[in-house]
C-alpha cells in the first residue's frame, strides 16, 4: 500500500466520516492534528486509544506525539464523559480567589476529582486553564454556562441544578 493511502477508520460508525472530513480538509497534513482531535471529541465525546491511533496513522504523526498532545491539553477527554459537565477554572486568577475550595466541595459531595465521572455517569468534573472570565474569578461552567464569582459553598447547588 502506498504511504499516501487513506487509512480505514476503526469502524463503520458514520461519525468517522466527519473526522475523516476534517483531515481531508487539511490534506491529511500533520498540521491538522489538534483540529482533528477536536472533531473526534465533538463526534464521540472523548478520545480513546483506537481513535488516537487512527488519527496518528492518517496524519502520519508518531502515535507518541498524538498521545502527548491529547494528554497535554486539558480540553481533551480521554475517558467517556457523564451526561452533565462541570468545569472549574484553575487559572491563576481563579486559583487565587478560591477555585481549590470549589473542587474540594464537589469532591466531598460526589467523590470525584478533575478528570473523573461519577459512577452513575451523571456528571463529569474537569478543570480549565482559563475560561476567559478572569474578572469574575473564581469561575466555573455548568453544562457550558459560565458562572462567575462562585462561592465554594454554592458549587454543589449549581451541580444539582444541572442534574435536575
Ligand atoms: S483564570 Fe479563571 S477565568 Fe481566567
Amino acid at each position: 500500500m502506498p504511504s499516501t493511502a487513506v487509512i480505514s477508520p476503526p469502524s463503520d460508525d458514520k461519525r468517522w466520516r466527519i473526522v475523516t472530513g476534517t483531515m481531508r480538509r487539511y490534506g491529511f497534513s500533520p498540521d491538522a492534528l489538534i483540529e482533528t482531535l477536536h472533531t473526534v471529541q465533538e463526534s464521540f465525546g472523548y478520545l480513546d486509544e483506537e481513535s488516537l491511533e487512527y488519527v496518528a496513522a492518517s496524519l502520519h504523526v508518531p502515535p507518541s506525539r498524538v498521545f502527548g498532545v491529547a494528554t497535554f491539553y486539558n480540553f481533551f477527554n480521554l475517558k467517556p464523559q457523564g451526561e452533565h459537565a462541570c468545569v472549574v477554572c484553575m487559572g491563576t486568577a481563579c486559583y487565587i480567589k478560591g477555585a481549590p475550595a470549589i473542587l474540594e466541595h464537589i469532591h466531598e459531595r460526589y467523590g470525584i476529582q478533575p478528570g473523573e465521572t461519577t459512577p452513575d455517569k451523571r456528571v463529569s468534573l474537569s478543570v480549565a486553564r482559563c475560561l476567559g472570565a478572569c474578572g469574575l474569578a473564581p469561575a466555573a461552567t455548568f453544562d457550558g454556562e459560565v458562572v462567575g464569582k462562585l462561592e465554594a459553598s454554592e458549587a454543589v447547588a449549581k451541580v444539582e441544578a444541572i442534574l435536575k
